[in-house]
């Protein structure tokens, strides 16, 4: 069954909202890489493809933020600066830990977005649609940065846990927020 006017659920507004935020987020960690890589290097190329899928995947939120009237994140802001920054300070230890930063933080998002489709079942068609198509290409972001070397970043473990545990974070308060 598909979303329509009126349907009022406070869970699926919580998925909406949490979604747009993290593809926000997406897109500011990207910037944030390509402020500091430029965008001459194969993996700077690399990086912008990702970050105009990104892009797609944030202006269909924002699209179904507003359409279903849906709350936006309060910490839109915060995200802009934190996501940003994520993406400038692992570009700026280098071209290894910015892939590592982008593998952590698809993981996450690709065990997000599994977990909403297990929540939404069959309803909702149109958001489950997309997040299963956008998840398809979270996971290929997730691949892309494994094979351009993330696991060869100084203190691999480390950083990865790191912030994954932030994205998890970033995830928890995004619903309510
Ligand atoms: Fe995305
Ligand atoms: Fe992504």
């Amino acid at each position: 069954m598909s979303w329509k006017p009126g349907d009022r659920r406070e869970g699926h507004d919580a998925m909406v909202r949490v979604d747009q935020a993290g593809e926000y987020g997406a897109t500011r960690i990207y910037a944030g890489q390509l402020a500091v890589m430029g965008d001459r290097t194969p993996m700077a190329r690399m990086i912008n493809g990702m970050a105009n899928q990104e892009e797609r995947h944030r202006a269909f939120f924002d699209a179904m933020i507003a359409r279903r009237g849906v709350r936006p994140t309060a910490l839109q802001p915060f995200w802009n600066v934190a996501g940003f920054a994520l993406g400038a300070v692992t570009a700026a230890i280098g071209p290894s830990a910015a892939m590592a930063c982008t593998a952590a933080i698809e993981t996450e998002i690709d065990l997000h977005y599994q977990r909403q489709l297990a929540e939404l079942g069959s309803g909702d068609t149109e958001l489950r649609d997309a997040v299963a198509r956008f998840r398809e290409e979270e996971i290929e972001h997730r691949d892309t940065a494994i094979a351009s070397g993330a696991e060869n970043a100084v203190a691999y473990p480390l950083l990865s846990g790191l912030i994954r545990m932030g994205c998890r974070a970033a995830i928890a308060v995004s619903k309510r927020i």
